[in-house]
This record gives C-alpha cells, sequence and structure tokens, in this order.
C-alpha cells in the first residue's frame, strides 16, 4: 500500500442527468499521478476537467470504475472516509473562494484547521512562514476585499497549503490574472509544491504555465487523448485557419522557418546568441510581430535541434525500425497517389531512406 501512487483514476466514467436527459460527461478515463509528481489537465472548455478534478478531490461521487486516493476507494465509500481524504487535500480554484470579511491571516487559518491540529503558537508560526513564502508578510490584517487578484489568489494558495497537503488539485488558478501575476502563482504552486513533497493536479487553458508540469494530460470531450495527437491537431487546425484567412502570411511565416531551418542547419548547430540575433534580424528586417517571429523560431530551432545542437535527420534516425518503415512505406503511396511515381520522387525516398540507414 505504502509505495500506491497517491492519484490512482481507473476506467471512471460519469454522468451528469436522469432518464432521458441523462448524458456521458467523462468516458473510460485511466490516469496515475505519482508522489510530488506535477500534472497538468489542459483540455478545451466542456471537456470535463472540473468534473475529473472534483471526483479526484472527493467533491463529487464516483459512479462507477476505481478512483483511489492515497489507497482509499472513493466508489461507494462512507461519508467519514470521504472526509478523511478531503481533510489531506489542499484546492485551489479560480473562484478563490476565500471570505472577504476575514482578514488574510484568518483566511489562512481556516486552511489549518482542516489538516492536523498542532500547538497554535506551531500552527500561528505555519501561517506566518507559508504567508512569507507566497509574499503576502506585509498584507497579514488586510481584509480579503481590499487585496488585488493576484495576492487574493496568493492567500488561496497559502491557504490549501499551509497544512502540507499531500495533495494539491488546482482549478484554473491563473484565469482571472494577467500574465505575470499568472506566471507567479504557477511558479508558487510548483515551488511549494516540490518543497512539500506534494502532488499536484493543475487544471488551465494557460499555455503559458505548462512548462511547470512533469507530465501533461489532456481531455477531449470526456476522452483523454495523447498528448501528441491534440498538439498535431491544434498546430494543423491553427495552421488552416491561417492558411484561409491569410494565405499569404501563412506562406511567409512558412517559408521563413523553412529557410531559416536550412541556413541553422548548414553548420549542425544554432547557439544561444545566434538565435538572439536571428529574432532581432527577424522583428527588424523582416518587419515580423513579436508573436511570428516566436512561431518562425519555434518550428526552425525545433526542426534543427534535438539534443542540443543535432540535426533532422539525426532526429529520423531516432525513430525506431518500425517507425521508419511506416515512414518509407507512407512516403510510397503519397507519391504514387496521384497515380504517377517519378523517378526524381523514388529518388528522394531513396536518399530518406539511406540516410535512415535502411
Ligand atoms: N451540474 C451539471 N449538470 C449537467 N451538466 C453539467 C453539470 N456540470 C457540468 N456539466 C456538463 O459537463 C461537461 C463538462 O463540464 P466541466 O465543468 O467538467 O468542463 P471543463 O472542462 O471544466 O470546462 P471549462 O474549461 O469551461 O471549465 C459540460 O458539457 C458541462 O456542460
Ligand atoms: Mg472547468
Amino acid at each position: 500500500m505504502g509505495t500506491e501512487a497517491p492519484i490512482i483514476v481507473e476506467n471512471v466514467s460519469y454522468y451528469f442527468g436522469r432518464g432521458s436527459l441523462r448524458k456521458q460527461i467523462l468516458f473510460d478515463i485511466s490516469a496515475e499521478v505519482g508522489e510530488g509528481e506535477i500534472v497538468i489537465l489542459t483540455g478545451p472548455s466542456g471537456s470535463g476537467k472540473t468534473t475529473l478534478l472534483t471526483m479526484m478531490g472527493a467533491l463529487r461521487a464516483a459512479q462507477d470504475g476505481s478512483l483511489r486516493i492515497f489507497g482509499q476507494e472513493l466508489l461507494n465509500a462512507r461519508e467519514s472516509q470521504l472526509v478523511e481524504v478531503r481533510r489531506r487535500i489542499g484546492y485551489i480554484f479560480q473562484s478563490h473562494n476565500l471570505f472577504p470579511a476575514l482578514n488574510v491571516e484568518q483566511n489562512v487559518k481556516m486552511g489549518v484547521q482542516l489538516g492536523d491540529r498542532k500547538p497554535a503558537r506551531e500552527e500561528n508560526e505555519d501561517i506566518r512562514n507559508v504567508l512569507d513564502r507566497v509574499g503576502m508578510a506585509d498584507h497579514v490584517r488586510k481584509r480579503i476585499d481590499q487585496l488585488s487578484g493576484g495576492q487574493r489568489q496568493r492567500v488561496a494558495i497559502a491557504r490549501a497549503l499551509v497544512a502540507e497537503p499531500q495533495i494539491v488539485l488546482a482549478d484554473e488558478p491563473t484565469a482571472s490574472l494577467d500574465k505575470e501575476s499568472g506566471r507567479d502563482v504557477a511558479n508558487l504552486i510548483q515551488e511549494l509544491a516540490r518543497e512539500q513533497g506534494a502532488s499536484v493536479v493543475l487544471v488551465t487553458h494557460d499555455n503559458r504555465i505548462l512548462d511547470i508540469a512533469d507530465r501533461i494530460l489532456h481531455l477531449e470531450d470526456g476522452r483523454m487523448m495523447d498528448l501528441k495527437e491534440a498538439v498535431a491537431i491544434e498546430t494543423s487546425r491553427m495552421l488552416h485557419v491561417l492558411a484561409e484567412h491569410d494565405p499569404g502570411a501563412h506562406r511567409t511565416l512558412l517559408s521563413f522557418a523553412t529557410a531559416l531551418a536550412r541556413v541553422a542547419h548548414a553548420d549542425r548547430k544554432l547557439s544561444h546568441e545566434e538565435v538572439d540575433v536571428i529574432r532581432k534580424v527577424l522583428s527588424e528586417t523582416a518587419d515580423l510581430s513579436p508573436g511570428e517571429v516566436e512561431f518562425v523560431m519555434t518550428v526552425a530551432i525545433d526542426s534543427t535541434r534535438s539534443g542540443q545542437e543535432e540535426s533532422i535527420s539525426t532526429n529520423l534516425r531516432r525513430l525506431s525500425s518500425n517507425e521508419k518503415g511506416r515512414l518509407i512505406e507512407s512516403l510510397h503511396a503519397v507519391a504514387e497517389a496521384d497515380g504517377e511515381f517519378t523517378e526524381s520522387e523514388r529518388l528522394e525516398i531513396d536518399r530518406i531512406a539511406e540516410e535512415l540507414g535502411l
């Protein structure tokens, strides 16, 4: 039991409503979150993220499958067992659920009172410490309604973490914050969770904070989806939109990225300094916007490096022999698709096969 992952979800489905209005929301979800692991749960609005998160938090009853939290099965568990599980979890929600009439310290104290009680003096020390860690030590006596959105979210984090829970569940904790405060809040959750060895499941739409995750899970229409697939779909969807609405821009960005990749590729490496220079040149000479520069750089850099200074062909060689076979087979199929398999197509495919070491 002791080595079991703190969160284990197996074949969980969930339905809202009854009778003819009954609608399936989650489909046969399985997932595990290990000790100290930070997992981000993404997915479009309505895909079931909050539903799944509240089930993990023992805030919503499981209907079938198995949900084991700290080894406790939640399906058909008694209320007293659910309460016991909840006491060991820290919750951070978008609408932070703080008490507006209480001050910062009093709100964090509510979090202490949920965990295992300690002598009052130690508890007060814990409260001071955690408020210090979230940068709110100077605002201890302020009422919640006197704080900014970012400050409120910090207090909510302090309250969730003051009792050192082994699991932290956060639902869009950065949604109402500006870019910078969102980043700070994400970093803070990451730091504190690491210090305390807590497992974290964090739901977010905010692509800018994905880097704090050890692992990313993606939900689509209530089904767990492979991240690779989700990224591929999203990227091609966006490129398609761009091609439809602004074919010129689409052409420009892709040609820039390809050309840049080939140039950078020529000496098979791309240092940090070079990257900075290229960024500058792109925005000044090529008149690209900051977002466009980022896109072009990402595509170019991704195609030039897999480790630090390796080439595209190194990347290709990393494929398993099975994948190589599939790649060559599909290149043949593509070449034959127009009913004509030309000599130059054959040569190009042979060259690629050779690069693959086939
Ligand atoms: N109480 C409810 N009764 C009926 N349907 C519900 C209820 N709560 C949520 N749903 C439906 O379940 C689906 C999943 O909702 P959920 O809140 O889990 O999505 P989400 O991924 O968290 O979305 P968002 O990103 O917008 O927060 C949605 O289609 C939603 O309409
Ligand atoms: Mg939600």
